[in-house]
């Protein structure tokens, strides 16, 4: 108040000016968070939405205190304020009072401890009946194994709905995190330290998540998806995705495939060939994918031109070189990439 006071008039209008201009780009803010599906508060599975439970809870409680606490603030400033001819009025230390608030919060926080801790060990028992699935972390993409399928994809993780997906996950370089919003909590991804989570999808659909850890250059660029399809289709697509690459090749294909066994082999598998290489996504069925990158740009023959054109132009920090291809072999090359479905 004294610093108010000390104040101009117009000293006190342009502060007011800056606190409600603060609001409105913090508001705005808030507005703007149209980051599509990707909305822990709308959970989709009933793993998110046990967390989402706990939420709920913690925040009605922290509501009430939130309204108590004001209730006797704004009371108390009014009830013991200065008036003309009385000094406001002054106190100080109360033990008993001083116990009681330390008691009270104590107990809510040891409430609450009930339900957090009893979802947290109910969510790390491994559910009967899973999926299993393998993540690799690495900068900037995810690999998906299916091990009792034998199948290797990348950032886009295909689930039945209403079956208990059981995670396994390790980091290959730096710590990353793997977060799926509408379907579970966050987890670690650290090297040499295996940790696991679970979800389940409710609902056939694509959705969205990427990594939550700060690992490098292009860690905004490191998303991913989970389409959950019904069962059935679901075990369509692993049965897909077990067959190895189709043989016969023709034209720009042909002279593409050629191209990539000498350049990009080493670094990508194709099963049904000779690449073998397990630094980058294995693309055996590349075009069953619609995203690539690290699930950041569509899979559309232009962006793979693009792509191949110059890795890193397009996605800071990533591994792949620029090969110096000519404009037709990156044709040739996405030709090839194109008959991989
Ligand atoms: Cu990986 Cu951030």
């Amino acid at each position: 108040m004294e610093l108010l006071k000390a104040l101009s008039a117009r000293g006190r209008r342009l502060l007011l000016g800056a606190v409600l201009g603060a609001f409105a780009v913090f508001g705005s803010a808030c507005a703007a968070t149209d980051v599509g599906p990707q909305d822990y508060l709308s959970p989709e599975g009933p793993v998110a939405r046990r967390a989402d439970q706990l939420w709920d809870l913690t925040f009605a409680i922290a509501a009430v205190i939130f309204i108590v606490v004001e209730a006797v603030l704004v009371y108390t400033i009014i009830r013991f304020r200065r008036r003309p001819g009385r000094e406001a009025a002054q106190f100080h230390g109360n033990t008993k009072l001083e116990v009681v608030l330390t008691l009270i919060p104590t107990l809510i926080l040891a409430g609450l401890a009930v339900p957090t801790v009893k979802a947290i060990a109910d969510l790390a028992e491994k559910p009967e009946g899973s999926l299993e699935i393998s993540v690799t972390g690495k900068q900037f993409w995810w690999e998906y194994e299916y091990p009792d399928a034998g199948v290797r994809t990348a950032n886009e993780m295909h689930v039945p709905t209403g079956r208990p997906i059981f995670l396994t996950l390790e980091g290959a370089d730096v710590i990353h995190s793997f977060w799926i919003p509408k379907l579970t909590g966050k987890q670690d991804v650290v090297p040499g330290h295996t940790n696991h989570m679970q979800f389940i999808a409710d609902e056939p659909g694509t959705y969205w998540g990427q990594c939550t850890e700060f690992c490098g250059l292009s860690h905004a660029n490191m998303r991913l998806r989970v389409i959950a399809h019904e069962p059935a289709e679901f075990e369509q697509w692993l049965e897909e995705q077990q067959e190895p690459a189709r043989g016969f090749l023709s034209g720009d294909a042909a002279d593409g495939e050629e191209i990539f066994m000498e350049n990009c082999a080493n670094c990508h598998a194709i099963e049904g060939t000779d690449a073998q290489g397990t630094l980058g996504p294995d693309l055996t069925h590349f075009m069953t994918r619609e995203t690539f990158a690290g699930a950041t740009f569509e899979n559309t023959q232009e962006n793979l031109e693009r792509w191949i054109d110059d890795p890193p132009a397009m996605k800071p920090g990533v591994q792949m070189p620029d090969y110096g291809l000519s404009a037709q072999e990156i044709k040739a090359v996405v030709a090839y990439l194109q008959t991989l479905d």
